[in-house]
């Protein structure tokens, strides 16, 4: 059957209109490999989107894939709830041998969450509020947090706070201050948040926790400098708030080292993880706490899948293959030069066009959600998936695998160039 008519037959007889990123990506896939998807007519595309940095080692890992099939043929746990098993051990093992250890982070637990990164979120701000006794959480402008009703109380994005049903409803307990460089390069947000905390009559609660992403993914990948993450941290700790850095986008390599946050040397109170976890895009979600923080009674924060064994066995193998010694590391920063190389070539294409971003998560603000789109979709024509960020859609974002090849990486860098020198043409055209 042809996709269009499987289209019409199936997905858009019986799935909610609720799905989203089938809309901009109108093929129906049936296989990945690294950096490539292809669909069902044998088309092959480019892959810039990574499951949105959900497979920042790429698509089916060879190695990844192999311990995950020897794990399912000799019966090893699929599903233990919380149980000790051995994929689990293993997998806390590597973590603590090749992240906590080199890091001088062995002061932190981990506590398995319910299987996305918004049940880490979840659990993350209710762990603050429980060590501090205060309610208030301070998250910042543009900052994305998820879907379920306390981590979307962080996310500033009306869009998403509009799913939640009439006006706010539920969504409380947050403040919502500038981000750094939210009133552009030359007003320092930390100097306006200091005075909201400090002023009595600022009318902001005494803060439970300071929540941010070191690089904000969905809300048009703004990098907090090193210096506003410090000043966040001190603040904090100044006024007895717990940090929360949610690292679930810009962390396991994102941003050009294993946390988006090791660039500032802060050692937050509290970190989210989920997304490339597994390596594998298994569903895989956890919180690190420094151990003084770890005062949950037994079961106080349950869930029936919280620590997913098959993904603890390819989360071990991301550990071991990538995260042994700092030649990955240093690859991945190799090839975010290439990736700003050429993004800055679209950018002169732009009037007005300015970088985005750290690392491996970078893009373009092309000035409007109708450029970026017309762009994206010209892209998706030519091979090449990506996709778009920030409060008007208005940034071209680039997420590839990590892994990709270099030629790989030039190639849908053209594709860009090529799709971004057709969409000003068209957009230059139409204001004529
Ligand atoms: C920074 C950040 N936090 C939390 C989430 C929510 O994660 P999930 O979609 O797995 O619930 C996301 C998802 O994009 C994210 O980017």
């Amino acid at each position: 059957m042809p996709f269009t008519d499987i289209k019409e037959d199936i997905f858009e007889r019986r799935e909610s209109i609720v799905r989203s990123y089938c809309r901009n990506f109108d093929a129906l896939f049936v296989k990945a490999k690294g950096s490539e998807m292809t669909d069902a007519d044998g088309k092959t595309y480019i892959d810039f989107l990574a499951g949105c940095s959900t497979l920042n080692y790429g698509h089916n890992d060879d190695d990844m894939k192999k311990a995950l099939i020897e794990h399912i043929e000799r019966d090893g746990i699929a599903h233990g709830l919380d149980m000790y098993t051995d994929a689990k051990a293993e997998w806390l093992k590597a973590f603590e041998d090749y992240i906590l250890k080199p890091r001088g982070m062995d002061d932190y637990k981990i506590m398995m969450t319910g299987p996305t990164g918004t049940n880490a979120v979840e659990a993350a701000v209710k762990l603050a509020r429980k060590v501090t006794g205060r309610t208030n959480v301070i998250s910042f402008t543009n900052g994305f947090h998820g879907m379920t009703m306390g981590a979307l109380a962080l996310t500033g994005n009306a869009g998403k706070r509009k799913g939640a049903g009439t006006g706010s409803v539920g969504l409380t307990g947050v403040s919502h201050l500038p981000y750094d460089g939210a009133f552009g390069d030359d007003v320092d947000t930390l100097e306006q948040i200091e005075m909201m905390i400090e002023n009595p009559s600022s009318g902001i609660d005494a803060p439970a926790a300071f929540i941010f992403e070191p690089i904000q993914g969905e809300g048009g990948l703004n990098a907090a400098s090193k210096e506003w993450m410090k000043g966040i941290a001190d603040l904090a700790k100044k006024h007895g708030a717990l940090l929360i850095v949610d690292d679930i986008q810009s962390g396991c390599g994102r941003s050009g080292d294993y946390f988006g946050f090791d660039i500032a040397g802060i050692k937050p109170d509290i970190i989210t993880q989920a997304k490339s976890l597994s390596g594998m895009g298994l569903p895989f979600a956890c919180v690190l706490l420094k151990k003084e923080h770890d005062i949950w009674k037994p079961a106080e924060h349950n869930g029936t899948f919280r620590g997913n064994n098959h993904a603890f066995v390819t989360g071990k193998v991301t550990l071991e293959k990538f995260w042994k010694d700092d030649a990955f590391q240093k690859e991945v920063q190799a090839k975010s030069k290439i990736l700003t190389e050429g993004l800055q070539k679209i950018a002169k294409l732009i009037p007005g066009a300015k970088l985005k971003g750290r690392g491996m998560m970078q893009g373009v603000d092309v000035g409007s959600g109708e450029m970026a789109s017309e762009i994206t979709s010209r892209s998706f024509e030519k091979g090449l998936i990506i996709e778009t960020s920030g409060a008007d859609d208005e940034v071209v974002k680039v997420l590839v695998a990590l892994t990709v090849p270099e030629e790989t990486l030039r190639k849908g860098l053209d594709i860009l160039l090529e799709a971004a020198r057709e969409a000003s043409d068209t957009v230059k055209v139409a204001a004529e």
